[in-house]
């Protein structure tokens, strides 16, 4: 079930979003802390193509826990990079994340759509810790034991205005339309959907730079959904500090770009004390669905993000969870011309990738 169009399908009205008809495809904007990832895609016979993908680094400090600290530093690298891989479709979708968003599931009578908007709009306030004037609201009705019960749990999403205006204006800036504002735990989820097995237990992690999103789905529907304040960042904050370095010359080191036999051995374990920090937070995650989904044990992790990629991090998340781990493929079931994207770098940037692909396969739902 394809749970992310929270925040488009229901009411698009509420933000000026105007409707995206069922042919088109929108270009996914995935605006994280660290770097912007561009994805566009197109329709074939049998599924989704690569047009075109892209990724650049934004300057530190410019997005910051969600929110857009320096929208013309933002806007300035978005425009270059769609110019640079000559997108010139101007309908975008781009995700949200941090804490202005508040993802929550709660347990209602059954009811029809009409009715379950009013209670929502009646009762949002107990659910959720802002002032409902404050935020857009959105919310999907799982349609969870219809069979057994007269009860069903919907998926609510509240973000803060002021957060999601920032962006819309400023994407407005560059003469683009924002048609899809999507949470970035269930953009991934909706790459997810698309590339890999639906209806199984899984955890999808996805480990920025400086967040790390959680979104847990037991036969495809979410049920476990949050973001934690960690992420590749620390690595390269804790390597600058500990060698009295400045960012660029810490993160050039994090990646190997740069090499100090002298320093491997501190690197190392900052890498496995962060590491160890991360894979108690997915355990944290992973204990919880357990303890309420004892009958469907989790299957496997997939992980995405910069973070993800930190070397033999999968294999010991893999040791501690004795789950079955994996790198997010959002191509895995993609069409691509590798005369013009070179097979080597889409493997790289894949996990990267993961929420703006997701946010790319959007419109298919509308
Ligand atoms: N091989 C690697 N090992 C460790 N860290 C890596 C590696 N490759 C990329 N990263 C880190 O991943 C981060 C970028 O990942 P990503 O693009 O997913 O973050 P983001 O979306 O900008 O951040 P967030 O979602 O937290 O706002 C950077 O901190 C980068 O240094
Ligand atoms: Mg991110």
């Amino acid at each position: 079930m394809l749970l992310g169009y929270l925040f488009i399908s229901s009411n698009p009205s509420a933000m000026n979003l105007p409707f995206v008809s069922q042919n088109e495809l929108v270009v996914g904007l995935d605006i994280g802390s660290h770097a912007v990832k561009v994805c566009q895609l197109k329709r074939t016979s049998n599924g989704y193509a690569i047009v075109t993908l892209g990724s650049t680094v934004l300057p530190e400090g410019a997005v910051e826990d969600g929110t857009l600290n320096d929208p013309e530093v933002v806007s300035k690298a978005i425009s270059d990079l769609l110019q640079n891989l000559k997108i010139k479709n101007k309908k975008v979708g781009f995700s949200i994340s941090g804490y202005s968003v508040i993802v929550k599931k709660v347990n209602l009578a059954i009811m029809d759509d009409a009715h379950l908007e009013e209670h929502i709009m009646a009762e949002a306030e107990q659910y959720i810790p802002f002032d409902i004037e404050d935020v857009y609201l959105d919310f999907q009705d799982l349609k969870t034991g219809v069979k057994e019960t007269d009860r069903t749990d919907v998926m609510l999403v509240a973000a803060k205005k002021e957060i999601v205006d920032d962006y819309l204006d400023m994407i407005r800036s560059l003469k683009l339309t924002p048609v899809i504002v999507d949470v970035d735990g269930f953009a991934l989820e909706n790459s997810y959907e698309y590339n890999y097995t639906k209806n199984e237990n899984v955890a999808l992690v996805d480990i920025g730079a400086s967040k790390m999103s959680i979104n847990i789905l037991s036969r495809g529907i979410s049920v476990v959904a949050r973001d934690i304040i960690v992420g590749s960042r620390q690595l390269t904050e804790q390597i600058q500090n500990v060698f009295d370095l400045d960012f660029e010359e810490a993160e050039a080191l994090k990646l190997g770009a740069t090499q100090d036999e002298e320093k491997r051995g501190e690197i190392e374990d900052i890498f496995a004390t962060t590491c160890t920090q991360w894979i108690l937070e997915i355990k944290k995650a992973i204990d919880l669905y357990h303890a309420n989904h004892a009958d469907h044990p989790l299957q496997r992790v997939i992980l995405s993000g910069g973070g993800a990629k930190v070397s033999g991090l999968v294999d010991f998340l893999a040791q501690e969870t004795d789950l079955q781990v994996e790198l997010f493929n959002p191509f895995l079931n993609m069409a691509s011309n590798d005369k013009k994207i070179d097979p080597e770098y889409l493997k790289n940037i894949g996990p990267e990738m993961a929420i703006a692909t997701g946010i790319a396969l959007r419109s298919s739902v509308i």
